[in-house]
């Protein structure tokens, strides 16, 4: 039998749509991308995670000569988080990503591992986080949780 998952997301057209501190997120996330340390790759990653007490935390990808030794911008901002502020939920994460000299670019989600990493943070704070993932050209797609990104997901309720 054939079967379908439905996920559910929102195009956001362009910068102007977003709210005041959507805005910030994005300026933040725009901010770090630009010293993301991407010499490999030269693609450049930067995010930015909204905390429930209005603190805002950011943070780019950062590569290694061993290529597998690096990390995205994703997880290197939530494992800070997670690290530094273990009792405060986070509300959303937002993040941008294009090649360092592109002056155009689509929306870029977040990669599978960090997908699997966000959940986590949701599962333990037993609250959603919305994601945001953004153009240089301002388009924006905005899913109300990692849920929506990660179907058939698994979580520690298999172990
Ligand atoms: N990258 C991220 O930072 N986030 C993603 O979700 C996808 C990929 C980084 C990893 C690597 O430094 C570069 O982008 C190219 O894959």
């Amino acid at each position: 039998m054939d079967k379908q998952i439905t996920i559910n997301y929102e195009a956001i057209e362009n910068y102007d749509h977003l709210d005041a501190m959507e805005k910030t997120l994005f300026d933040k996330a725009m901010a770090i991308r630009n010293i993301a340390y991407a010499p490999y790759s030269d693609f450049t990653v930067g995010c930015a995670i909204l905390l429930e007490n209005g603190e805002i935390i950011t943070g780019s990808n950062q590569e290694n000569a061993a290529y597998p030794s690096g990390l995205c911008a994703e997880r290197t901002t939530i494992f800070y988080t997670g690290a530094n502020f273990p009792e405060v939920k986070i509300k959303k994460l937002f993040v941008i990503g294009a090649p360092r000299k592109a002056t155009s670019s689509v929306p870029i989600p977040p990669c599978g591992a960090c997908r699997q990493s966000i959940l986590e943070y949701e599962a333990k704070q037993k609250d959603e986080i919305e994601i945001y993932f953004a153009s240089l050209d301002g388009e924006i797609f905005k899913t109300k949780s990692i849920r929506d990104l990660v179907p058939f997901s698994f979580d520690s309720s298999y172990l």
